[in-house]
């Protein structure tokens, strides 16, 4: 007995005289969040270790080189094998965490096909030394469950530039980040399959509507294995009976029994019963089916309530898959101050290795204009702007939203600024300069000029009618836009796939350098937020590219013949 707390006593001595690195800290809990004191010593932790690539360095090289139009590798994606020689730790790294853990009596169990993620079972206390930290237990209002989390966790020396990430410690993610439709109207007059001024009543949009606005071909694709992943998170699901009532209504000319394939990660389900029905898994299902015609379309259910996983977890699930989607689009974002820098590094980093085996990745952009996932009164008078993630990724291609049809604007909630976390990427740097000349001297909004700018393109995001638990009604937000650009460029990979050239895969540096032209600017419109009065300071569209609708609205025939190109 005294024995053994004679050798704990040592070993707190050994690890503070082997020093410890702060390897992240917060000063608080993000708003919402309220510390409810110490967690119990003898809780039990899981807690994933990311352990650090090899060459990641390298991967973004490769990925810069594939992605460049010009380049001698251009579009040459990388195999599953190919994608890991760069992320899996290196042997160094491997044994650092070993002796460490065994150290420590931890069992760590890899949990990613790349091997860059461990987890380690471990009571609070024994965590709390091994981190130099203080877990505590968090409440939020919208949430039943309570979080375990710190405000600051430390990496002993020997683990300091072999570890990346300890998740979860000081990432604060909030419950609802879903980007909730802007609108949520019952329709009684349903909209008919016409143009977008014409269909009954005027302004709704259909799949209709957005052919004929953006040129979308109406003929069925002819690849079999150009998938379009739909990712879902918080329990939503897409219910098959609405998206058949959807294509009766909408897509006359498409076989109604058009459906989609279940995928699932972390447990996540797809429950079929009209009470289930989620309106954004609806949408998303019901725009990606119904623009990217007989586009086989995947829906990946991640079960879960913890965001970061959960987003973490669908790279990871697709790292170990063989023939992966060419896109994958995802209606659900939070602040980026939320997730920490660590995690949304580390996630981003998920990104960029999908887009290096070929696939475009898209995320809806925020639709609380610069003022974070979603506006409230409370922030409308904060003109310290909040970037939103994964959409600051500069690896995914963030899509925002416009409204009208003469001309199309931007609408008061499309998501876009600058980020915190993430250098501004080289193909987008002259574009953004010449939009941070149109920002008068006395702007009275605070943002990061050098970060990562979004979105890079916009779609229609207002009054999409869907069908939902068997009512139709009238939805929107940048959860409208992110499948229907996705949808786009599912169909232009069809096309490439059919004329024998690879896939578009990660898209913004050939957005950037030479389909820039293939949008129509959106000049018009203020994201001060849906709820934020239109006077509260936020960006202006301007001419050419800009932090609303990145480089406007997509025009299917010229961005079709810049890829083919
Ligand atoms: C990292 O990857 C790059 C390719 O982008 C390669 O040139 C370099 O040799 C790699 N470095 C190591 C240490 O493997
Ligand atoms: C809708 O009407 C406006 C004029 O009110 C016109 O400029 C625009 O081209 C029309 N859009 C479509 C898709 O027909
Ligand atoms: C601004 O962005 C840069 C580049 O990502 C970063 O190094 C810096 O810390 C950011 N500044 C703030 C105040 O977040
Ligand atoms: C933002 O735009 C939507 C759609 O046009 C509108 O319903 C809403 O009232 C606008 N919000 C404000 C604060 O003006």
């Amino acid at each position: 007995m005294a024995l053994c707390k004679l050798l704990t006593l040592l070993s707190i001595i050994a690890m503070t005289s082997a020093g410890m690195v702060v390897h992240e800290s917060r000063t608080s809990a993000p708003a919402g969040f309220v510390s409810q004191g110490i967690a119990p010593a003898n809780d039990m932790l899981t807690l994933r270790v990311a352990l650090t690539s090899n060459n990641i360095t390298g991967l973004e090289e490769k990925l810069m080189s594939l992605s460049m139009p010009g380049s001698l590798e251009f579009r040459q994606w990388l195999s599953m094998e190919e994608v890991k020689s760069f992320v899996q730790p290196s042997s160094e790294t491997v044994s650092a965490f070993s002796a460490f853990a065994s150290a420590n009596g931890l069992e760590p169990t890899v949990i990613s096909p790349n091997g860059d993620w461990v987890s380690i079972t471990l009571p609070v206390s024994q965590a709390n030394q091994l981190f130099a930290t203080q877990f505590e237990v968090f409440t939020h209002p919208d949430m039943s469950n309570t979080i375990t989390r710190t405000l600051f966790v430390s990496l002993p020396s020997e683990l300091v530039g072999h570890v990346d990430v300890i998740h979860p410690t000081t990432q604060f993610i909030g419950p609802n980040t879903r980007l909730a439709p802007a609108s949520s109207i019952s329709l009684d007059r349903r909209a008919v399959a016409a143009s977008c001024n014409s269909s009954l009543p005027s302004g709704v949009v259909t799949p209709t509507c957005l052919q004929e606005l953006y040129g979308i071909p109406t003929a069925p694709a002819t690849e079999k294995t150009n998938f379009l992943l739909v990712t879902a998170y918080e329990d939503e699901f897409a219910q098959t009976a609405d998206l058949s009532e959807f294509l009766k209504l909408l897509r006359p000319d498409i076989p109604s029994t058009t459906t989609f394939t279940l995928l699932s990660a972390d447990g996540g389900v797809n429950t079929q019963k009209a009470s289930d029905a989620g309106t954004k898994a609806n949408l998303d299902i019901q725009y990606t089916t119904g623009v990217a015609t007989e586009v086989p379309i995947e829906f990946l259910s991640v079960g879960g309530d913890d965001f970061g996983t959960s987003l973490l977890d669908t790279t990871t699930f697709l790292d170990g898959v063989a023939t992966p989607p060419s896109v994958m689009t995802t209606s659900y974002a939070d602040n980026e101050a939320d997730f920490g820098s660590s995690m949304a590094i580390k996630i981003c980093n998920g990104y960029m290795a999908l887009g290096a085996r070929g696939i475009s990745v898209m995320f809806a952009s925020g639709d609380g204009g610069v003022r974070g996932g979603h506006d409230s009164l409370s922030v409308c008078d904060d003109n310290t702007f909040m970037p939103v993630f994964p959409g600051t990724c500069p690896f995914v291609t963030a899509v925002g939203s416009t409204q009208g049809f003469g001309p199309e604007k931007a609408i008061n909630f499309t998501g876009g600024g600058f980020s915190n976390f993430f250098p501004a990427p080289s193909y987008q740097t002259a574009a953004v300069a010449s939009f941070l000349k149109t920002i008068p001297s006395d702007f009275a909004g605070t943002f990061n000029k050098s970060g990562r700018a979004y979105p890079d393109a916009s779609v229609q995001g207002w009054n999409f009618e869907i069908v939902s638990g068997g009512e139709v009604g009238l939805v929107g937000g940048t959860s409208a836009s992110s499948p229907t650009f996705a949808a786009i460029i599912a169909l232009i990979n069809d096309r490439l796939i059919a004329a024998g050239k690879p896939v578009l895969g990660f898209l913004n540096p050939f957005i950037y350098s030479t389909a820039s032209t293939a949008f129509t600017d959106i000049t018009i419109g203020h994201n001060s937020g849906f709820v934020c009065p239109a006077s509260s300071v936020a960006f202006d569209a301007a001419v050419g590219w800009d932090a609303l609708t990145g480089f406007g609205t997509p025009i299917f025939s010229e961005i079709l013949a810049a890829a083919m190109a």
